[in-house]
């Protein structure tokens, strides 16, 4: 564990802190007064795995920016909000070509960067480059400890080759490591079991996602989508079980990243997924800046109105935009159920802890 103080942590824990501020001053007066805390992108469409409860696999990858276009929206970011993390996602974002150079970059520029993988290019030479150039933050995708259910939910044998790649990676103290599981009908029952096994190969942290309709279609057009999506689990009294042993392992100090509030929420989604409680009002319109593939940016995939293309637009134009001020206005009376983790704001306390965690391994 570190414990000398470097200017870049001042700068780092400084920057947030402000924009934490502002964002306050900003869901209270309900205008822009900050800068997005949560930059996401989706690098590409491309997926070659099978999953059963994602139909990203089936869309086709087009158009999609290039690593130089990429580095210079980064630039531009980087210039507008100082040091910052970035998200990215996909499909699957091993498979967006040039991705290591689009990593390389954000560390000589000071962006720190996640990354959502279903772990099936984390070969011993990609685990190399990563620990080269990052992500600074891993989060591998997977749903159970039980290695055939997790295989069958993505459609291709991923499940060996992302528990050697935690291992593997596991050997550079300094890389963030996360498990982030969905939980449904094949995996709801191993929940801690899967909680207790990730910590235990040496993950800082599991993170559970309720299962939503499949992404990339309109099945959540349905209000009754779940009665027919054969993932749902049918049984909530049993989930609400299992959520509960979560909470415990929680109680115990073990580094369940979800917070108590969300598990509780889940209890209720389960069981009525359509009316339960939000645990936080949304404020994604002054905290969320996402960037799909070819630019397109919104402040929620679900609304996804389009607030702009950083292809043709500095992010900063964008979000101050009379435009994206119109989509917040149009946003404000959302309540929808959003219990995607991406969704939820990020209390001061868990920023906190973010920021303790990237200290103590690798600094800012
Ligand atoms: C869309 S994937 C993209 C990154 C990468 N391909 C992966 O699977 O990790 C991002 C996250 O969404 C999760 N996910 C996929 N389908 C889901 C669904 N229907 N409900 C909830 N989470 C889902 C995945 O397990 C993954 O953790
Ligand atoms: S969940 Fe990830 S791995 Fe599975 S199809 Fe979707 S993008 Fe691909
Ligand atoms: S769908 Fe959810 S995240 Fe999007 S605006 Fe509505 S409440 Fe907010």
């Amino acid at each position: 564990m570190r414990t000398d103080i470097q200017l870049a942590d001042v700068q780092f824990a400084a920057t947030q802190g402000l924009n934490h501020l502002r964002l306050k001053a900003s869901y209270s007066l309900d205008r822009p007064l900050g800068k997005p805390d949560k930059v996401s992108v989706i690098i590409t469409d491309a997926c070659a795995a099978r999953c059963t409860m994602c139909d990203i696999w089936k869309l086709q990858a087009h158009n999609e920016l290039d690593v130089d276009e990429w580095k210079r929206v980064l630039d531009d970011l980087r210039a507008w909000l100082g040091p910052f993390f970035i998200v990215i996602s996909g499909g699957e974002p091993f498979q967006k070509r040039g991705m290591f150079d689009i990593l390389a970059h954000c560390r000589d520029i000071g962006i720190k960067t996640k990354m959502s993988t279903n772990g099936m290019y984390l070969t011993p030479s990609a685990c190399d480059r990563i620990r080269e150039v990052g992500p600074d933050f891993l989060s591998i995708s997977i749903d159970t400890l039980n290695r055939e259910v997790h295989d069958r939910c993505r459609g291709v044998p991923l499940y060996d080759r992302c528990v050697e790649a935690v291992v593997n990676l596991r050997r550079d103290p300094r890389i963030v490591l996360g498990v982030a599981s969905i939980i449904m009908e094949e995996t709801y029952a191993d929940m801690a079991a899967t909680a207790e096994w990730a910590l235990g190969l040496g993950v800082d942290r599991v993170l559970f996602q309720p299962l939503y309709p499949t992404f990339a279609t309109d099945e959540g057009m349905d209000p009754a989508w779940f009665e027919r999506n054969p993932h749902w689990p049918r049984d909530p009294d049993a989930v609400h079980d299992a959520l509960e042993a979560v909470r415990e392992l929680k109680r115990a100090g073990k580094a369940v990243w979800n917070p108590d509030e969300h598990l509780v929420a889940m209890q209720h989604y389960f069981r009525e997924p359509s009316s339960h409680p939000r645990p936080d009002e949304c404020m994604v319109r002054y905290s969320t800046f996402n960037i799909g593939p070819r630019g397109d940016v919104n402040f929620c995939y679900t609304v996804d109105d389009l607030v702009g293309n950083v292809r043709t637009t500095h992010p900063r134009r964008i979000w101050e935009s009379a435009h994206a001020q119109d989509v917040r206005d149009k946003m404000k009376p959302c309540k929808a159920p959003c219990l995607l983790n991406c969704y939820r704001s990020r209390s001061l306390r868990d920023q906190v802890a973010m920021f303790k965690l990237f200290f103590d391994r690798q600094g800012f």
